[in-house]
């Protein structure tokens, strides 16, 4: 299978680099600019690198570089920004400090010829965010574009296959990025894109067959993806020797333990336990309001709900996690041994000793983990089901959680979910839930007076979830959804719309 490299110097949107290229059906691993030496990068047989971007400035005494011999290796290289800059500089040209030159934003680009321009017109516009740039080109290299601020927004050495770019061809605002990309990877590297989720799938099975043989193996599932789909695969590899447990909180939203059930058990017949442990989790939240504090006792009593179940199976020496390469990358190491913080409220306990971790989703990005799901069969409404927050609806309860507060809130938001998905307009939104505020209004309902709660309705488009905007719904919708949720939802007497994107809110209430 052919691989790409991308080194990573610390920028900003190095995984979209990788996704990027992975779209065009090629592998590609990323490694810190000093986590993989020569040796290893002509060992893993790479057909190209891409330096990333970076904040530094390569002639800083904080800035990062790379060992020079990478550039003997005879692979292709494309440096992005940074990576520009560097490669120019380790190659013996000049960088300069541009500060009242520098350039930020969607800029035109004119471009010459060049294997890396190849049906990208003369001129477009291009993602550019930079402050030095290069003066100098190093001995045997020519410009292949410019703007009206930098000289050499591009550069080639085409007889050592090696490329720099000045602009960011990974964002969506350049223009023709993918199109570069595209060019990089099968014009200069010669790749061919074989990497298949299909193939993917297939290797795993295979390997878990091998590498487990005959041993048990317990993973937990938290509701989300990640770990269902690391279920089925894993399944597929080693049937009812795999064992999972889903740990019932009572913070699951309308029917999803059903849901998880029918899938596991009915769909895929596969060995699960479910553990009530409702009671446990309303008991300790009696009483507690602070968010932050709700997440701590749901972590903890997570850990040891899951504790006294491993002991119960206590043969089991192995143990699955949905770790994906996203989680690998930021924790920043490899495929680890130490166990990843579960449910995403809290790690499990040193304590909890299991001879061997397994992780066979750490590879993938979570669009490949959702292919993957489809491919593996699971239904596509839970492969695309929206992020769910570990502590569940806990934090969409404000102040106090009850029983009582709980239902309402479920309803509330089945309602809303299905309006919404009826109308079409989910994918105008990549969260949308209901939050149960703690704030009582007064209402008329016949001639009676009503003293009930008030339901928040949010719904917000995001690439990332670090940032969103709100979204536009069509009244018509709100107000089928108000007046649903005031009429089915015994407690409720007011439905308010959040209008706040995120800066300055949060997409989750707590
Ligand atoms: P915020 O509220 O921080 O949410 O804007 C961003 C995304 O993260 C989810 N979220 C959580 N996920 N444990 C999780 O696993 C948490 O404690 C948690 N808090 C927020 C949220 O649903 C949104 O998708």
């Amino acid at each position: 299978m052919d691989k790409i490299l991308v080194l990573d110097f610390g920028g900003q949107y190095d995984q979209l680099i990788a996704r990027r290229i992975r779209n065009e059906n090629v592998y590609t691993q990323i490694y810190d600019h000093d986590a993989i030496t020569p040796d290893m990068i002509l060992e893993q047989g790479y057909k190209g690198i891409v330096f990333t971007g970076g904040p530094n400035s390569v002639y800083s005494d904080s800035s990062i570089s790379c060992s020079k011999k990478i550039l003997e290796l005879g692979i292709p290289i494309l440096g992005i920004c940074y990576g520009h800059q560097l490669l120019a500089h380790l190659e013996g040209g000049k960088i300069i400090a541009a500060k009242e030159r520098s350039e930020y934003g969607k800029t035109i680009v004119h471009m010459e010829d060049s294997p890396l321009f190849k049906d990208v017109p003369k001129e477009s516009v291009c993602w550019m965010s930079h402050s030095d740039q290069t003066q100098i080109l190093p001995e045997g290299y020519r410009a292949i574009a410019h703007t009206d601020n930098c000289a050499i927004a591009a550069m080639e050495c085409q007889e050592k296959n090696f490329y720099g770019v000045q602009f960011h061809p990974e964002v969506t605002h350049t223009q023709y990025g993918t199109k570069i990309l595209f060019n990089f990877i099968f014009e200069i590297c010669k790749c061919d894109p074989d990497w298949r989720i299909e193939d993917f799938a297939q290797r795993q099975i295979e390997r878990y067959k091998q590498e487990l043989g005959s041993d048990h193996v317990l993973l937990g599932l938290s509701g989300g993806v990640d770990s269902l789909v690391c279920g089925i695969l894993l399944s597929k590899a080693i049937g009812k020797n795999l064992h999972c447990v889903l740990v019932d909180h009572g913070l699951f939203r309308m029917n999803e333990v059903q849901e998880i059930e029918k899938t596991m058990r009915k769909d895929f017949d596969i060995d699960l336990t479910i553990v009530n442990a409702k009671d446990r989790f309303l008991s300790h939240l009696q009483g507690v309001k602070e968010p932050e504090a709700k997440r701590k006792i749901i972590g903890e009593d997570f850990i040891r709900v899951f504790e006294e179940e491993a002991k119960r199976l206590k043969d089991i020496r192995i143990l699955a996690q949905g770790t994906i390469y996203p989680d690998v990358i930021e924790s920043g190491k490899g495929s680890s041994a130490t166990i990843k913080s579960h449910h995403n409220v809290g790690g499990l306990p040193d304590r909890m000793r299991f001879e061997k971790i397994i992780e066979p989703l750490n590879t993938l990005f979570k669009d490949e983990v959702r292919k993957l799901g489809l491919q593996l069969g699971i239904d596509r409404k839970l492969v695309y089901r929206q992020p769910f927050p570990g502590p569940g609806l806990s934090i969409r309860v404000i102040g106090e959680v009850n029983e009582e507060k709980l239902e309402m809130l479920k309803k509330a938001d089945a309602i809303f979910r299905e309006e919404l998905e009826k109308a079409n307009l989910s994918p105008m939104s990549d969260q949308y839930f209901a939050i149960l505020t703690d704030t009582k209004s007064v209402g008329v309902k016949g001639d009676a007076r009503t003293y009930g709660f008030t339901v928040a309705l949010r719904a917000v488009r995001t690439d990332d979830f670090m940032t969103a905007e709100w979204s536009r719904l069509p009244y018509e919708v709100l107000e089928k959804v108000s007046g649903r949720i005031t009429n089915e939802v015994e407690g409720v007497g007011r439905v308010v719309y959040d209008i706040t994107s995120k800066p300055p809110a949060t997409v989750e209430w707590e």
